[in-house]
């Protein structure tokens, strides 16, 4: 697969503070998509007390709902994002919360995340608020899946369907080209299935699909 940046690379390059405390703002999540930032870090939560070995987090952006997670766990942790900008605030929260200095256990690497480095298999790979921006999901999930290790589980993030007030929303943002799919969440959850890397399981809060796949 070649390079592929999903998204607008400018709009994180220009904007990556304001993407920041959009995503972690209450009210937006509340409004646009009845959501709450709490529950971003929950399933980040859930994904990175799963297991004790090495966890990649992909399309880690600012790390607005991991920075404070990543510290408290002891895991090998890699972060991953191909907008520079976005993740060195990503490296300066986590520092922040670390109280000054990333500790070494934890590596940022800015990069494509379907490009794997070498043979490193994780546990654990992790992707929030993702596949709305992916066109293709069964490629992208099938390419991650070359970097899980055998039993490993992905915990991946998505916008999808939901209320009329949220679907005209995702409907804008489509029409606009800032996502590449308004999807159900039923399709997102066939399309998952698709890439054929072992049981699926999709839950939904608000318009934010959240699944489970492998493991
Ligand atoms: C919608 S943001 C999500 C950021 C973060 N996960 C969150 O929930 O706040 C999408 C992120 O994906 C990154 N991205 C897009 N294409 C990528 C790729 N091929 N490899 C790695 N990161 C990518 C963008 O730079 C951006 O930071």
């Amino acid at each position: 697969m070649d390079e592929t940046f999903f998204g607008d690379p400018e709009y994180y390059a220009r904007w990556a503070k304001a993407y920041d405390a959009m995503v972690g703002s209450a009210l937006y999540n509340r409004i646009f998509w009845g959501t709450n930032p709490r529950h971003y870090a929950q399933f980040a939560a859930r994904a990175i007390g799963s297991r004790r070995g090495p966890l990649l987090e992909v399309a880690v952006g600012t790390a607005q709902a991991t920075a404070t997670l990543h510290v408290a766990s002891s895991r090998e942790t890699t972060l991953v994002d191909m907008s520079a900008p976005m993740l060195a605030l990503a490296g300066r929260s986590i520092a922040r919360a670390a109280g000054g200095t990333l500790p070494d256990r934890i590596s940022l690497e800015c990069r494509d995340m379907l490009a794997a480095t070498g043979n490193k298999r994780y546990d654990t790979i992790l992707g929030l608020g993702l596949l709305h921006l992916v066109p293709d999901v069964p490629a992208v999930v099938a390419a991650l899946g070359q970097q899980l290790a055998p039993n490993g589980t992905m915990y991946l993030g998505s916008l999808v369907e939901a209320s009329s007030w949220s679907n005209a929303y995702l409907g804008l943002l489509k029409n606009h080209g800032d996502i590449a799919a308004a999807r159900t969440g039923a399709e997102l959850f066939d399309q998952a299935r698709a890439a054929e890397l072992g049981p699926v399981r999709l839950t939904r809060r608000g318009a934010m699909a959240y699944l489970e796949i492998g493991g």
